[in-house]
């Protein structure tokens, strides 16, 4: 999709955030967010001291901005247990070098919103996290009123697991913030609801199973030996099934 207010049909690229960028990565966080950040953070971007990023350049933008950044992403591995989502994990204490991805920052300039850039750079981390074997989860803080933010991560499918009350502070005012999750490699929640629907059912269905023997070794006991038997034997010819068949031989001898 390409945004109305573009003059142009963009090229969009994605390549590593680079130390020539610092001037205007520093200049797009000051325009879009309202926190700001310190400069030591930009530094540690752009020279990937302990964050990974990737810029989005728009290859067809003219006056010798084709190199320029117009979105960016910057995120940074945590380890899980020292983690605020280690109880939003399944997590397993023999694996104590479980990491998360944490995402610090992503936007893109307005000029070139809603062409899926952002959901595109969000790929990128995910795709990242998958491929760290340890890595169970990319995850990150949105201010509780950024409807474009949150209508990307829910499409994302990321899940919306808290609300935190005052996390951020800002203008002097503090402001709850939700805090999405999206699963990697195998990890997941400790109790889903699809899991507890499952734990559910195999109780219930252990549970019947109880009552049924139960109630058919009362019935057994009122009937005479010989035909149950019969009975018996022309299920275990039937089903042709050792299972049955060796349960078959302990009732025979229990009878
Ligand atoms: C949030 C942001 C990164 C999205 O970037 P983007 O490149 O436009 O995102 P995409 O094009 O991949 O997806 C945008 C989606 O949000 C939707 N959207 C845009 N504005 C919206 C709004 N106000 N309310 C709800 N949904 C909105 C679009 O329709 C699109 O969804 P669709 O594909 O289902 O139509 C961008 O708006 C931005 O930089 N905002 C300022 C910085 C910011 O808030 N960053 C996130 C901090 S957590």
């Amino acid at each position: 999709m390409v945004n109305p207010k573009l003059s142009h049909h963009p090229t969009i690229c994605y390549r590593p955030i680079q130390p020539s960028d610092l001037e205007v990565l520093e200049r797009i966080h000051g325009d879009l967010f309202p926190i700001r950040y310190e400069s030591e953070f930009f530094q540690n971007v752009v020279n990937g001291r302990e964050i990974v990023s990737w810029a989005a350049v728009d290859r067809s933008r003219p006056d010798g901005q084709s190199d320029e950044l117009i979105g960016f992403i910057t995120a940074r591995i945590v380890l899980a247990k020292e983690s605020e989502i280690t109880d939003l994990l399944r997590y397993d204490s023999s694996k104590s070098d479980q990491t998360l991805v944490y995402i610090l920052t992503v936007g893109v300039v307005e000029a070139y919103r809603n062409c899926g850039i952002a959901s595109a750079l969000i790929r990128k981390v995910i795709k990242y996290a998958s491929s760290i074997p340890t890595c169970r989860a990319v995850y990150l803080h949105v201010i509780f009123y950024n409807n474009a933010a949150i209508h990307l991560y829910k499409k994302m499918s990321f899940k919306c697991v808290r609300r935190l009350q005052g996390f951020y502070f800002i203008n002097g005012q503090h402001c709850d913030s939700y805090l999405f999750v999206y699963y990697v490699n195998g990890g997941c929640s400790p109790c889903s609801p699809l899991e507890l629907v499952t734990v559910m059912v195999s109780y219930m269905r252990s549970l019947l199973k109880t009552v049924t023997t139960k109630l058919i070794k009362n019935e057994d006991r009122k009937v005479p030996k010989w035909p149950k038997r019969t009975e018996t034997n022309s299920l275990i010819l039937a089903t042709q099934n050792r299972r049955i068949s060796t349960a078959e031989c302990s009732v025979y001898e229990c009878v």
